[in-house]
């Protein structure tokens, strides 16, 4: 009478501890698993930066254009339809803005001065200084209205 009466005690307390680790290990996984769909939401949010900072790039290297007296057709038109062909993606980069009438002007008047240009392409540094001015308002006139920092 006295053995099993001292093993239930003992059985019931191992599974109460082996109830505690499995919780224990669900917290633990759960906790888990929001920091790693947090981080992946965080990644998601660079979307907007990355469109910004490829059309900075492609701006930077029409100014390095001029600079550098090289301003052929060839030098030229495939920075300005790279420009053209993200600007497309301003939008569905910035989810939020772009339900903003005011972002969404901005975004057609940016692709107008990028058509623009790439309907008649500037044959000349001198040209493509005028071009890249105009397009570059855009930009500023967009940031005006949209950018915090
Ligand atoms: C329709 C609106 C709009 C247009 C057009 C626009 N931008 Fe932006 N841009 C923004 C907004 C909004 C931000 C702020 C983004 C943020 O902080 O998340 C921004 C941020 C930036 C940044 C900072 C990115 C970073 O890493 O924080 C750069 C660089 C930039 N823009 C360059 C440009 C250039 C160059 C052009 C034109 C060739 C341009 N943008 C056209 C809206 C625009």
């Amino acid at each position: 009478m006295s053995t099993p009466s001292d093993a239930t005690p003992r059985k019931s307390s191992n599974a109460g501890r082996y109830f505690f680790m499995l919780l224990f290990g669900l917290v633990i996984g759960a906790i888990g698993t929001v920091m790693v769909i947090r981080s992946w939401q965080a990644r998601q949010d660079h979307f907007p930066d990355s469109v910004m900072t490829v059309q900075a790039w492609h701006m930077g290297q029409l100014k390095k254009n001029i600079e550098q007296n090289r301003c052929a057709a060839t030098d030229i038109i495939p920075n300005l339809k790279t420009l053209r062909q993200m600007a497309d993606d301003i939008e569905p980069a910035f989810g939020e803005d772009a339900k903003d009438e005011r972002f969404v002007k901005h975004a057609a008047n940016y692709r107008a001065a990028v058509d623009k240009a790439l309907s008649s392409p500037p044959l000349s540094c001198e040209s493509l200084k005028a071009t890249t001015g105009d397009i570059g308002a855009q930009c500023k006139a967009c940031h005006d209205d949209f950018k915090k920092s």
